[in-house]
């Protein structure tokens, strides 16, 4: 399972990919509009950064087909060898995926919470689905099985090429869960990468390791 950050901040993005644990971005309106900045100033300057897919999504103001198939002409346009346009899971959403996937755009179907959605999503053509487990966790409803449904379905038909972006990711537990559920791509915020990387022992075995060679040959 490759990994993604989801995030639209500059800075953990260039900390994220120096450490060379990211495979791409993936940002959304809200990830933007945290930053205070302006949205295409931001995905050009992520692009410029991280040299794979960045899902850049079309402006949650923009809800038929027509309108959001010149956003995301407009989104791809700012850097086509990276630039992924994120749509909306609706029946508009599904146009534009459709349009612009003919004309060799690459699409990431978002806000994905069943696996027909999932389906829908894959057959109109988009590159990616987003489900998005966390926020199904949320009403108490495990996300890691829709995410293991939709790996199954897509198993069952080759002709499916669609990769799973697992979404909506918390903490480190849904990360592993997602790579046993055989999610293609695990989308993950910074704070859990940091909380990947850790562990108590690891700490501590550094701390004792430094300790016992000063002990002997000094700083
Ligand atoms: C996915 O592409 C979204 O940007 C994101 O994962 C949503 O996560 P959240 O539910 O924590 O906001």
């Amino acid at each position: 399972m490759k990994l993604f950050i989801d995030t639209a901040n500059v800075e953990e993005i260039r900390t994220a990919s120096e450490m060379g644990v990211i495979a791409g971005v993936t940002t959304n309106p809200s990830l933007i509009a945290k930053e205070g900045r302006d949205y295409a100033t931001v995905l050009k300057e992520i692009a410029a950064i991280v040299d794979g897919p960045i899902s850049g999504e079309v402006k949650a103001t923009t809800t038929d087909a027509a309108g959001m198939i010149a956003e995301g002409e407009a989104i791809y346009a700012l850097d086509p060898a990276h630039m992924v346009v994120k749509i909306p899971m609706t029946a508009e959403g599904l146009k534009a995926i459709k349009a612009l996937s003919a004309k060799g755009i690459p699409t990431n179907c978002t806000l994905i919470f069943t696996a027909n959605q999932a389906l829908l999503a894959a057959r109109a053509g988009a590159t990616y689905v987003s489900p998005f487990l966390g926020r199904l966790d949320d009403i108490s409803q495990p996300g890691i099985e829709l995410v293991q449904n939709i790996h199954d379905i897509f198993l069952n038909y080759p002709d499916i090429t669609t990769q799973i972006i697992a979404a909506s990711v918390r903490n480190p537990i849904h990360v592993t869960d997602c790579a046993l559920a055989g999610a293609d791509i695990a989308t993950v915020p910074y704070k859990v990468i940091e909380q990947m990387l850790h562990h108590p022992l690891t700490d501590a075995g550094i701390e004792k390791f430094k300790a016992d060679y000063v002990k002997v040959f000094g700083e």
